[in-house]
């Protein structure tokens, strides 16, 4: 019997996500993941990659629980494993501080974190310009080692990878019977979809090795995670603006803005720089479609875009949930007898 041909498009941390969970669940079918752009050189690289999350307005607040539940359980079980080194995922506490109370001073992924609690006015007292924290342990998980990591184990369950550009989904349709569409801010040409829009961030890579902690401000504009070899401070949330420049006026916020959250990095060093679009949506789209080819031949496409400034926590629990889409979309739709 002829394998089920399935395609992956891109090669983020969404999209090898996907394809993994695919290659490795599905034997009958092979599975080929196409990106235009591989690790080092797709946004999941830039991205701090600290797991906690915010909650999207038009989605069931039980579907984001898998989503991050799913995700996490994957990550905590590797950061403490053996394997945590070659992967880039480890363990990392700190905290996150508002300078007003939030309405919802326990977030619904408070009980999968390690270890969630309030800051004791002690604690507070560190912290002069606000007025409520919570303490946690997550995990940090760093593309530039986690990608090369996940396409390895991609390509060990026989899957196949190619660099290219898609321009129409609709070519892909006559060559394979499922359609993965990762395409994160690419779905805006090739989706068609405008409610895609980029997030401008712009980060600095910071050395001063004696900060161990994370620190964020709830805002999420202001960030210090500690990391491998150097911390990441940030940031910068601009809607719709496409620019990859580095900006000086960006880089002098992000450092008063650290600065002022933890004075003792006024004698650390900047060591880097970078500026990633996060492929945001007001909600991302995980849902099956149907293609049909001018030859009358009907394709399922399961998109799995739009995660925005939360794709590195969110994409294993998204990988499993897009899997069992394309299960549903074959068990529906046998491909033989669309042939
Ligand atoms: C400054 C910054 C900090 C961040 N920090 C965090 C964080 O701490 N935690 C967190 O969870 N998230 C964070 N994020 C968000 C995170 O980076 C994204 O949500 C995540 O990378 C999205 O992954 P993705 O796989 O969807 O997209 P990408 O990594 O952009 O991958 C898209 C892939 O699709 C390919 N592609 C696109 N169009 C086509 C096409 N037409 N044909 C072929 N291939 C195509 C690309 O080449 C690429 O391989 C941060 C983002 C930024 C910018
Ligand atoms: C985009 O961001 C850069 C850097 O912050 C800024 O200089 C520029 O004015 C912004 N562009 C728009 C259109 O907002």
């Amino acid at each position: 019997m002829q394998p089920v041909k399935v395609v992956v498009v891109g090669a983020g941390v969404v999209g090898l996500s996907t394809a993994v969970c695919i290659a490795e669940s599905l034997s009958h079918c092979s599975v080929t993941v196409i990106g235009e752009t591989f690790s080092p050189d797709t946004v999941s690289d830039g991205a701090a990659g600290i797991l906690f999350a915010s909650q999207f307005p038009g989605i069931p607040l039980e579907r984001q629980r898998r989503w991050f539940k799913d995700s996490i359980d994957h990550l905590l079980a590797i950061a403490q494993s053996p394997i945590c080194a070659e992967t880039g995922v480890f363990l990392s506490s700190g905290c996150q501080v508002f300078k007003e109370v939030p309405v919802d001073t326990r977030p619904y992924w408070a009980e999968y974190v390690l270890g969630f609690r309030t800051l004791t006015d002690q604690e507070m007292k560190r912290f002069p310009h606000h007025k409520f924290g919570q303490a946690f342990t997550t995990v940090k998980c760093e593309c530039t080692t986690y990608l090369p990591w996940l396409q390895k184990r991609f390509l060990k369950a026989g899957g196949e990878i190619q660099q290219g550009k898609v321009s129409d989904l609709h070519h892909l349709a006559d060559t394979y019977d499922v359609i993965v569409n990762c395409s994160g801010l690419g779905a805006l040409s090739l989706a068609g979809d405008t409610a895609v829009y980029p997030v401008r961030g712009q980060i600095l890579k910071f050395h001063a090795p004696w900060v161990k902690n994370f620190i964020r401000d709830g805002d999420g504009l202001t960030y210090i995670y500690p990391g491998v070899n150097s911390l990441t401070l940030g940031g910068t949330r601009q809607a719709g603006n496409w620019s990859l420049e580095v900006s000086a006026a960006d880089r002098e916020g992000i450092l008063e803005r650290c600065f002022r959250l933890d004075p003792s990095l006024r004698s650390g060093q900047v060591v880097g720089e970078w500026v990633g679009l996060r492929p945001s949506r007001e909600n991302p789209r995980l849902e099956v479609e149907q293609l049909r080819t001018a030859g009358g031949r009907e394709v399922p496409v399961v998109h799995n875009y739009g995660h925005g400034g939360w794709g590195v926590t969110l994409a294993w629990g998204a990988a499993l949930d897009a899997l069992g889409l394309v299960r549903q979309a074959l068990y529906r739709h046998p491909p033989r007898a669309r042939l």
